[in-house]
């Protein structure tokens, strides 16, 4: 250490004096719920998504919202001319709105205008369009997205004003994508949803202000988006009667229950290595609970290609699903149905044990509202009192199996 001594940092107790910070609601529950109850001030956000999905449509829609609930809101445009977002605005029926409309891509000149007009909101659409003339790089590199958003969110903390920025996230990686702003800002939004579906997810994936994991459902109509409140009842529209390889899953998103249907099919391959297609699900999760059915069960999926895929375009993360997909490939590789009025849940261990999940009554009171009368779920967990559903308890895969799919003697476990 050299002689020179640093001033002591001010400590203080963990009690804190100061009440939650007032939210402001921008009305769209949907919207509200993904930021934990609505938009904290002085906060720093990022709303992530592959281009096209709906985000610049999404943030006029919140911003004007915003506005209505009293907040002096402006959005900035690096992508498009005013009369551009206007016109969109004039489609989603938005015109008649205090919102303020910029388009501009230099830091410096709105950062003045900020300090001008002093807005408790900006959106700024998108990061990757904004550049600072301190910083050498091209518009878009990893250097000018990390400055733009460290000037902007610094700018914020110390107007007390909200900052969205609007990221792209490229499907390959994140080069100067978002990721290099997520460490800054205090909430983080991913907007997701598959191409040629209706359904959006905003999904928070980091919330200084609320908890993570937490879903708005919407659906992109030619009006704009749509709230969904009801998405169980969305995702599972288009079943039709049972048939093999169909199951479905009683999920949960942060504190949502969504109801979903997982398809498999399983055919013999032509290839010498058989595919394994999944969509909307983890293909390294996959492929161990293949890999677990073969060799606790006894039953082989070589010389089988496997297609998977999360009906409605949903992104399904949890491990609870395990026992959902596994009935799934035993449904569809047997040529069984699962009646249909059954959901089913339950994570699945290396060892061919059922693990309980989390959120258990939550999940059979979903499957109650919507009509399901049987619920096929690990034994272990403790039974929540939903009436209405006959929970079929089960221990592990090859007790399962048994049940399930030996009844009708096409499947006996063991012998591939
Ligand atoms: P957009 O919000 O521009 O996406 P992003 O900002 O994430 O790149 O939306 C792009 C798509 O949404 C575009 O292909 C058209 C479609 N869309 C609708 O279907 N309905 C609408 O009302 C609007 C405004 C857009
Ligand atoms: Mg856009």
């Amino acid at each position: 250490m050299g002689a020179k001594r640093g001033s002591a940092v001010k400590l203080s107790g963990m009690k804190s004096t100061e009440a939650p910070p007032e939210r402001t609601k921008s009305g769209i529950i949907e919207l509200d719920r993904a930021l934990g109850g609505g938009l904290v001030p002085a906060s720093a956000l990022l709303v992530g998504g592959d281009p096209g999905i709906g985000k610049s449509t999404l943030l006029l829609q919140a911003a004007a919202k915003f506005a209505q609930a009293g907040l002096k809101t402006i959005y900035i445009s690096g992508e498009e001319a005013s009369e551009q977002v206007r016109m969109r605005a004039a489609r989603l029926g938005l015109s008649d709105t205090s919102v303020q409309l910029g388009a501009e891509t230099n830091l410096r000149n709105i950062l003045t205008t900020l300090e001008e007009e002093k807005p408790q909101l900006v959106i700024i659409d998108s990061i990757q369009t904004m550049w600072a003339d301190t910083v050498e790089s091209a518009p878009g590199s990893v250097s000018q997205v990390r400055a733009a958003a460290h000037e902007l969110t610094r700018f914020a903390k110390r107007r007390g004003l909200s900052v969205i920025l609007v990221g792209h996230v490229t499907k390959d990686g994140q080069i100067a994508g978002p990721r290099v702003v997520e460490h800054m800002v205090d909430t983080v939004l991913y907007f997701e949803g598959e191409r040629g579906h209706q359904f959006r997810i905003l999904r928070a994936v980091k919330n200084r202000f609320g908890a993570a994991d937490e879903i708005g459902v919407f659906e992109m109509t030619g009006q704009g988006l749509a709230e969904v409140s009801n998405p169980s009842e969305l995702f599972l529209a288009d079943r039709g009667t049972p048939t093999p390889g169909s199951v479905v899953f009683a999920g949960v998103e942060g504190t949502r229950p969504v109801l979903v249907e997982f398809q498999a099919l399983v055919a013999p391959t032509p290839h010498s290595q058989p595919r394994r297609s999944v969509v909307g699900w983890d293909s390294a999760r996959l492929a161990m609970i293949l890999a677990v059915l073969e060799a606790r069960c006894g039953i082989p999926f070589s010389g089988l290609d496997v297609y998977l895929n999360v009906a409605g375009g949903l992104k399904i993360s949890e491990p609870a699903a395990d026992l959902a997909v596994a009935s799934a490939l035993l449904s569809a590789r047997e040529d069984i149905s699962l009646p249909a009025d059954t959901v089913v849940y339950g994570e699945i261990s290396l060892s061919g044990a059922l693990r309980p999940v989390s959120q258990a009554e939550n999940r059979l009171k979903e499957a109650q509202k919507l009509g399901f009368t049987r619920a096929l779920a690990p034994s272990n967990a403790k039974q929540p009192a939903v009436t209405d559903i006959q929970v079929t308890q089960i221990a592990d895969l090859v007790s399962f199996v048994e049940e399930q799919f030996c009844a009708e003697k096409r499947l006996h476990v063991g012998d591939a």
